[in-house]
């Protein structure tokens, strides 16, 4: 044994248990994992739709290019110009052929230009920070967008108003938001029934077999069956179901060693009574003259003593089970008589012995038994009485008392001694607990009180009482009437 497993264990104070469990954890966690994810999709996502619908606009102003070329002279009729800026969306279009620009622009052009965004030299770093800068902004601003021309011309230039394409980014700003949404959440319910199956299930069946093997500990049937799986899940199930099998067998075998104890007790308690009955028959042997008897009397006294401290010594701990008792209807009386012979009453008869049994009354019990259960009960009065100071002037007396109440039979076993002292009454019938008396063990009313539970009776200390008084209850046990039909019609 180590030097820790001596010290005290304090046991830590039990977490309040969670609501959530690990089920709900993963599901939690996952959704704004996958939504940050998504965020960082869309920071590219949203600079690429930007510069998409740039291009879109250099297309179409393009094909407004072709129309300036075609016609002649450079001139297009203001209805036809209004028309294609309307189609392409802007205010104005122009384009750089040599030292030539042409220029196909609305009457509402607007007086100064609020961006200039070149597509030719564009970064990735400042179109992600332009589109931030677009969304950002209120109100209505000019762009002029430059971009290639085809055929010979140097640039195009096209003027437009930034607010349609502002809002053209929020909605797809809200669309990538509810769609990877929903991603985040399909997501999460993936990884969380994978994971249920894979983790938490088998967690929760490790969880459940523990719990259930605490409560207990010496069931075989709470030990947790391991599956085959080859991974941690597995050793982790393979190694408690073994720690568990050890457990219940280490279990097993010390119960077999207490109840192995508790009969060593039981044995050592009645016999130590018995040895000590005899002491006192041999006591009587030495005033026989005889000198035979004179000569191993002593000796024999000796033995005696020296069984009685020996049984005293190895009284010990344990627990076991009474044999059930073998009943039938006897009578209490002759019992009553015998316990009496075995007290070991002091013999100058300073106790008076009071029996008040109702004439001919019998009990449903096993005689073995009840004359252990009454002879405990009267050397408890005895020592009570024999405690008691010389110059009290009290009567000292045992009175047993023995009736029947229909089917019950009951008997007392009353003294005129001090009475159960306080400390003793708490676990008066539990084994090694309640013995007030120096030299007690503490066994006598616990074997009594196992003894007359296993008829079914009941035994109790009667309140209000002068000195001790003991009430013992054996009920007959229940007659079946089809039993007694069949013994009729067999007779
Ligand atoms: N009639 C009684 N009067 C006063 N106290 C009693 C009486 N009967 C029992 N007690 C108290 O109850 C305690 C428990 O009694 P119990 O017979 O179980 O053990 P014990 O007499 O101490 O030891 P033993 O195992 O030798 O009988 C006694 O030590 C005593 O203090
Ligand atoms: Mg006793």
């Amino acid at each position: 044994m180590s030097a820790t497993d001596d010290q005290p264990i304090i046991e830590a104070p039990r977490p309040a248990p969670r609501r959530l469990g690990l089920s709900g954890k993963l599901l939690l966690l996952t959704i704004p994992l996958v939504m940050i994810a998504g965020l960082m999709m869309y920071v590219p996502t949203i600079a690429n739709f930007r510069i998409n619908r740039l291009n879109d606009r250099l297309a179409a102003a393009n094909t407004a290019a072709l129309v300036l070329d075609a016609a002649p002279s450079g001139m297009v009729p203001d209805s036809l110009a209004r028309q294609i800026l309307k189609s392409v969306g802007a205010r104005a279009v122009a384009i750089k052929m040599g030292q030539q620009r042409r220029l196909l622009a609305s009457a509402d052009l607007p007086a100064a230009i609020d961006h200039d965004i070149d597509m030719r030299t564009l970064t990735v770093w400042s179109a992600i920070v332009d589109s931030f800068e677009t969304m950002l902004e209120t109100g209505n601003h000019t762009i002029r967008l430059v971009g290639p021309a085809p055929g010979g011309a140097q640039f195009i230039e096209v003027v437009f108003d930034e607010k349609p394409l502002r809002q053209a980014m929020y909605r797809f700003s809200r669309n990538v938001l509810l769609v990877s949404l929903g991603i985040a959440m399909l997501t999460a319910g993936l990884v969380y029934l994978a994971l249920h199956y894979l983790f938490v299930r088998p967690m929760r069946r490790l969880t459940a077999s523990l719990v259930g093997f605490h409560e207990n500990p010496e069931s075989s049937a709470r030990i947790i069956v391991p599956s085959q799986r080859g991974d941690e899940i597995g050793v982790a199930e393979r190694e408690l179901s073994d720690m568990q099998r050890d457990l219940v067998s280490m279990l097993h075998q010390k119960s077999r060693l207490a109840a192995l104890g508790l009969a060593v007790s039981k044995i050592n308690h009645d016999l130590r009574n018995l040895l000590a009955s005899s002491q006192l028959l041999s006591d009587q042997l030495a005033s026989v003259p005889d000198p035979r008897v004179q000569r191993f009397a002593p000796k024999l006294m000796r033995s005696l003593e020296r069984a009685i401290d020996f049984c005293q010594s190895t009284l010990s701990y344990g627990r076991v089970q009474e044999a059930a008792p073998v009943r039938r209807m006897i009578l209490v009386e002759p019992v009553v008589a015998e316990v009496r012979e075995s007290a070991g009453l002091a013999a100058d008869g300073s106790i008076a012995w009071i029996s008040a049994i109702e004439r001919g009354l019998t009990v449903d019990a096993d005689p073995d038994q009840l004359f252990r259960v009454l002879l405990n009960l009267v050397r408890n009065a005895a020592q009570a009485l024999e405690s008691r100071p010389k110059d009290d002037a009290a009567a000292l007396q045992i009175r047993i008392t023995g009736r029947r109440e229909g089917s019950v039979a009951i008997i007392e076993v009353s003294d005129t001694g001090p009475g159960v002292p306080a400390r003793a009454r708490e676990h008066l019938f539990e084994a090694f607990q309640s013995s007030g008396r120096p030299g007690g063990s503490g066994l006598g009313l616990a074997i009594a009180a196992e003894l007359v539970r296993a008829h079914g009776g009941d035994i109790h200390l009667v309140e209000g009482t002068i000195g001790a008084t003991f009430r013992i209850s054996i009920p007959d046990r229940p007659v079946e009437l089809q039993s007694v039909r069949n013994e009729r019609a067999r007779a």
